[in-house]
C-alpha cells in the first residue's frame, strides 16, 4: 500500500533513451533501459498523480494507469515534453537523451559504393530538454517543480553538485556507479540545496517509491 502523497498532482517522467536517425535505417543512441524512469512513472501513479510518461525506444509494459507518449528523436522528446509540462506540477527526466544528433539525415539508406570511402559523420547539439522546461516560465513562477539524473563514471558528488546548479533544478538524483543500464537494482544519491543523502541499492521500483515520497516533501503545500 502506498500513501497517496501525490494525489492532485500531474506528474510527467522521460525515460529510455533517444533514437536519432542517420538514414532510415540506421541511427545513434545508448544503452538506457527506461526501468528507473518507468520504475518512477508508476510509483508516482500508486501515489495518486496523473502521470505522462514520454518514452523513447525501449522495451517496457506501460505501468497501469500511465499516459504514454512515444518518441524518438530527442527534439521529439522535448516538443512531446514541453506539451504535457504546460499542466504539470512535477517533471522528472530520467530519460539519457542523445546530446548530439547528425547534422543531417539522409532520405535514403547511405550505400556502400565498392571504393572503400567511408562517409563522415557531422554532427550538432541537440536541445536540452531538463534545462529548457526548468527555465521556462511554469518552473520559473514556482509551478513546476523539476528533477533532473545524472549517471556519471566518475566524482559523481561533485559532478552532481554541479549539474544541479547548472541546470537551475531543486533536485538532482545521481545513479551510485557501477552504472546499471538494464539492471533491476540501484542506488541513488538525492542532491538539493541543503545537502547529499543517499538511498542504498534497493530495486528500483522500491527507490523510486522513496524517490516519490522526497518529491513529494519538497513540494509546496496546497498547490494541487
Ligand atoms: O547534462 P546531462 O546530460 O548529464 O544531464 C542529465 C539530465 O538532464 C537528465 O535528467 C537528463 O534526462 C536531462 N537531459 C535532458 N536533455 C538533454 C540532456 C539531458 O533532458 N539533451
Amino acid at each position: 500500500f502506498q500513501p497517496k502523497v501525490l494525489a492532485g498532482q500531474q506528474v510527467v517522467v522521460t525515460a529510455g533513451p533517444t533514437f536519432e536517425a542517420l538514414d532510415p535505417i540506421r541511427g545513434i543512441t545508448n544503452h538506457s533501459s527506461g526501468k528507473m524512469g518507468f520504475a518512477i512513472a508508476r510509483a508516482a501513479r500508486e501515489a495518486g498523480a496523473e502521470v505522462t510518461l514520454v518514452a523513447g525506444p525501449v522495451h517496457l509494459p506501460t505501468p497501469r494507469g500511465v499516459a504514454r507518449i512515444d518518441v524518438q528523436s530527442a527534439r521529439e522528446m522535448l516538443e512531446a515534453s514541453q506539451g504535457a509540462a504546460q499542466s504539470a506540477s512535477v517533471f522528472i527526466a530520467t530519460a539519457a537523451v542523445a546530446d548530439w544528433r547528425p547534422a543531417s539525415q539522409s532520405e535514403q539508406k547511405i550505400k556502400k559504393d565498392g571504393s572503400g570511402q567511408v562517409p563522415v559523420l557531422h554532427f550538432v547539439e541537440n536541445p536540452d530538454i531538463l534545462q529548457s522546461i526548468a527555465q521556462g516560465e511554469r518552473a520559473r513562477a514556482g509551478k513546476l517543480f523539476c528533477v533532473g539524473f545524472a549517471a556519471e563514471s566518475e566524482n559523481l558528488v561533485a559532478h552532481a553538485k554541479a549539474k544541479r546548479e547548472r541546470k537551475g533544478i531543486p533536485l538532482l538524483v545521481g545513479n551510485i556507479g557501477p552504472l546499471t543500464f538494464g539492471q533491476d537494482h540501484n542506488s541513488l544519491l538525492l542532491v538539493d540545496a541543503h545537502g547529499v543523502r543517499e538511498l542504498p541499492r534497493a530495486p528500483k521500483l522500491a527507490l523510486a517509491r522513496e524517490l516519490v515520497t522526497e518529491i513529494a516533501a519538497r513540494l509546496p503545500p496546497g498547490r494541487a
